[in-house]
């Protein structure tokens, strides 16, 4: 801030100067544009911070202070959007005018405690990473952080309900995997037209029935397994026709080296999921009503709904599905009916799983060409 008063300043007075000389000299008008171009670039000179000037919004660093504060975080010198001065900010880029907070990375520090209200004054931030820390309490409103288009809360121990998001409508991603959220999926959530992913598996108390998702036509990823969701799958899950994963399934918690790692969709999987064993911390949805029928999805790839308690049958529209590598609706004892006789194009499959729910008829010819299949 210093630095732009003493500018504007001596911009005045350059100003005053020029502008004396100009009339008392020559004709006017081809100096008056010279004198405009030099001023142009005395400005953009006085702009270019020097040395150890300061060219964070000293608002922005005191909300760091804080948050270094709390966490006891390593100190800083001079200006902390400075590369390298502290290792988990990324500012914006100056041509953006005064440097401003984009990017925190907190995750994998061993933090404890609550996550400081002053954070959320740090209103340009685009991406907060506090995965993996032993945080507590609630997630606050968020809703003045408009810019967020990345949170990743997972794996602490954040309680309280769903924080409101309601402001956000660049979101993109939202991972809130294994914490204490309680309650349910907020309506406005779903709102989101922006939301690509969203993970909330393993908060063992987010129930009820989900919100519609009309509005969720760019959402590739959907986790939530080992909720306590109840309900149906709403039928508008059918405007998602980007979805490519699904799950809802019972699964244990597992530890973060077994999780399945994703990297930029569908062809680059790396791993499956483990069995589930047992874990009296899982938590049990048991979802109600038909398998959703998936008929605009065109790149479905995974789809988990094992363990819950659907009823209906298997929709002949998976059979169309040529990118499924996955299918799990295994343990819903009250999915009845027949899989078709023909006409399967699923591939590419690696897991096709219908155990323990009420089929009935012979086991179709294409399930025996499936050589590399785990079919259960
Ligand atoms: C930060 O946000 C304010 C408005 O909230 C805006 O005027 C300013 O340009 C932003 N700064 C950056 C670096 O994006
Ligand atoms: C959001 O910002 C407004 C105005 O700056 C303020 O009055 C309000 O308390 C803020 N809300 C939250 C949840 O931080
Ligand atoms: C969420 O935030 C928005 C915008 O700040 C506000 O209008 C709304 O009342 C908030 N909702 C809740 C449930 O606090
Ligand atoms: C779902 O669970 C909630 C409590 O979490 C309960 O009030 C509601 O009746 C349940 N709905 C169904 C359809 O089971
Ligand atoms: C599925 O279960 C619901 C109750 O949860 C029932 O209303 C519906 O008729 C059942 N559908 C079928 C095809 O059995
Ligand atoms: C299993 O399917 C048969 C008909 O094929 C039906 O009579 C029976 O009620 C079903 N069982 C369950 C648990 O839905």
């Amino acid at each position: 801030m210093s630095v732009f008063r003493a500018s504007s300043e001596q911009l005045m007075n350059a100003n005053d100067m020029s502008t004396k000389k100009t009339n008392k000299s020559c004709g006017w008008s081809s100096h008056h544009v010279l004198v405009t171009l030099l001023l142009v670039c005395l400005i953009d000179l006085l702009k270019i911070p020097k040395g150890e000037a300061e060219v964070i919004a000293p608002e922005e660093e005191d909300i760091l202070k804080i948050l270094q504060e709390s966490f006891n975080l390593p100190g800083w010198v001079g200006d902390p959007c400075q590369p390298g001065a502290v290792d988990w900010i990324i500012c914006y880029d100056p041509p953006r005018g005064p440097n401003s907070v984009e990017r925190i990375y907190l995750n994998g520090r061993n933090l404890r405690g609550g996550i400081p209200d002053a954070m959320l004054n740090l209103r340009n931030v685009s991406v907060i990473d506090f995965s993996g820390n032993n945080l507590t309490g609630p997630i606050p409103d968020l809703s003045n952080m408009t810019s967020l288009t990345k949170v990743n809360f997972d794996f602490n121990t954040l309680s309280g309900s769903f924080p409101n998001m309601s402001g956000l409508h660049d979101i993109t991603e939202i991972t809130l995997k294994k914490n204490n959220i309680r309650g349910t999926v907020p309506a406005s959530l779903f709102q989101h037209r922006s939301l690509k992913t969203l993970l909330m598996s393993e908060n063992v108390l987010l129930s009820g029935q989900l919100p519609k998702m009309d509005q969720l036509t760019n959402l590739t990823r959907l986790e939530l397994e080992s909720c306590a969701l109840n309900g149906t799958i709403p039928a508008s899950i059918g405007s998602a026709t980007k979805l490519n994963i699904l799950y809802f399934g019972l699964e244990s918690a597992f530890g973060a080296s077994t999780r399945p790692q994703f990297v930029n969709g569908p062809s680059v999987v790396v791993s499956v999921l483990s069995t589930p064993a047992a874990d009296s911390d899982a938590g049990n949805n048991t979802l109600t009503g038909p398998l959703p029928t998936f008929e605009n999805a065109r790149q479905l790839y995974k789809v988990q709904l094992h363990s819950n308690d659907m009823n209906g049958t298997i929709p002949r529209g998976i059979f169309q599905q040529n990118n499924l590598q996955y299918f799990r609706v295994d343990h819903n004892p009250s999915l009845s009916g027949q899989l078709p006789a023909q006409g399967s194009r699923l591939t590419k499959l690696i897991d096709f799983y219908v155990s323990d729910c009420n089929l009935t008829g012979p086991v179709p010819d294409y399930v025996e060409k499936w050589a590399q299949v785990n079919v259960m």
